[in-house]
């Protein structure tokens, strides 16, 4: 964090009357703007089951219909960036099992990170590791899990669904050894890292989208995701915007405005809301 930064903080903190401005709605805003641009973002590893249902519905719903409008023969191909220990490949091939059984599918998920790819390959987590989300319901941990004894254990026939591998996302050759999908997710990777190379970032995320595919992209600043994918020529899908966004905010909890990882409320006062707030974007080229 920049000096000046800081004392910008101190003094939007200590002023009473800057105080009172800094707690309005622009006031509010404008220290969200100062936090994404000047702020450390930290590499957090953090993730969770079952994170965004209303996302889950989505691609069960208005995704899958698209990509299956021209079906080909070969099996869906689900590329997860910035994986983590596991739990949303995990979560898209439960889900996916339970909600579309005939869809042949094959999830690939990356990390750069060696330590989180073992938890991820290992398939077992804690009982509290698992229902850390509010929105991890019942029915999901029976499909997903089995008990061995303190421990939940991703079933085999899920488990068997998801590669995983250690990349970098920002590496030159990324596109090429990763190569093109009909799904891809990069999920609350580029909020994690500094503006530049979350622009980086993106291109080579964009390069594996096939010509007709669907990128999943929850957890990017939000400016930068409208630009971005405007760029792109990527349609955003207006379903259930504001409850995908919601469930977004409930996981990064009371970081907004002070954190650029934080998530400002949904509003439709924005010119380009649908661009701005959509997490899902479809390729049609
Ligand atoms: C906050 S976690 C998000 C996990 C999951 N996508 C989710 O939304 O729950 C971000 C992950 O991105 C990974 N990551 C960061 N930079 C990366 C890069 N350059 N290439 C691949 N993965 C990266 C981190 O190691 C971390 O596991």
């Amino acid at each position: 964090m920049s000096i000046v930064y800081g004392a910008a903080r101190q003094l939007l903190k200590t002023v009473p009357g800057l105080r009172r401005f800094a707690d309005s709605p622009s006031g509010q805003a404008l220290r969200y703007r100062l936090a994404l641009h000047f702020e450390d973002r930290p590499g957090f590893t953090f993730t969770q089951f079952h994170r965004l249902p209303a996302q889950l519905d989505a691609l069960v719903g208005p995704v899958l219909d698209f990509l299956e409008a021209h079906r080909r023969p070969d099996p869906i191909r689900i590329v997860v960036i910035g994986c983590s220990t596991g739990a949303e490949p995990f979560t898209v091939a439960s889900v996916l099992l339970e909600r579309r059984p005939q869809l042949a599918f094959a999830i690939d998920a990356y990390d750069i990170d060696p330590d989180v790819l073992a938890i991820a390959r290992g398939a077992s987590y804690s009982i509290d590791t698992v229902h850390a989300n509010p929105l991890v319901t019942a029915d999901f941990v029976r499909s997903t899990f089995e008990q061995e004894g303190d421990r939940l254990v991703v079933r085999p026939e899920i488990a068997r669904r998801v590669r995983f591998e250690q990349a970098d996302a920002l590496s030159p050759d990324f596109r090429l050894r990763v190569s093109t999908a009909d799904i891809v997710m990069a999920q609350n990777v580029m909020c994690n890292l500094r503006r530049p190379l979350a622009r980086r970032l993106f291109d080579n995320i964009a390069a594996l989208l096939k010509q007709r595919s669907a990128l999943f992209i929850d957890g990017m600043d939000l400016d930068m995701r409208e630009r971005c994918t405007r760029i792109c020529g990527l349609v955003p899908l207006a379903y259930e915007l504001q409850r995908i966004h919601d469930e977004a905010r409930l996981v990064r909890g009371e970081r907004y405005p002070h954190f650029a990882t934080g998530l400002e409320p949904f509003s439709q006062r924005h010119r380009n809301h649908e661009r701005r707030y959509s997490t899902i974007f479809l390729r049609d080229s």
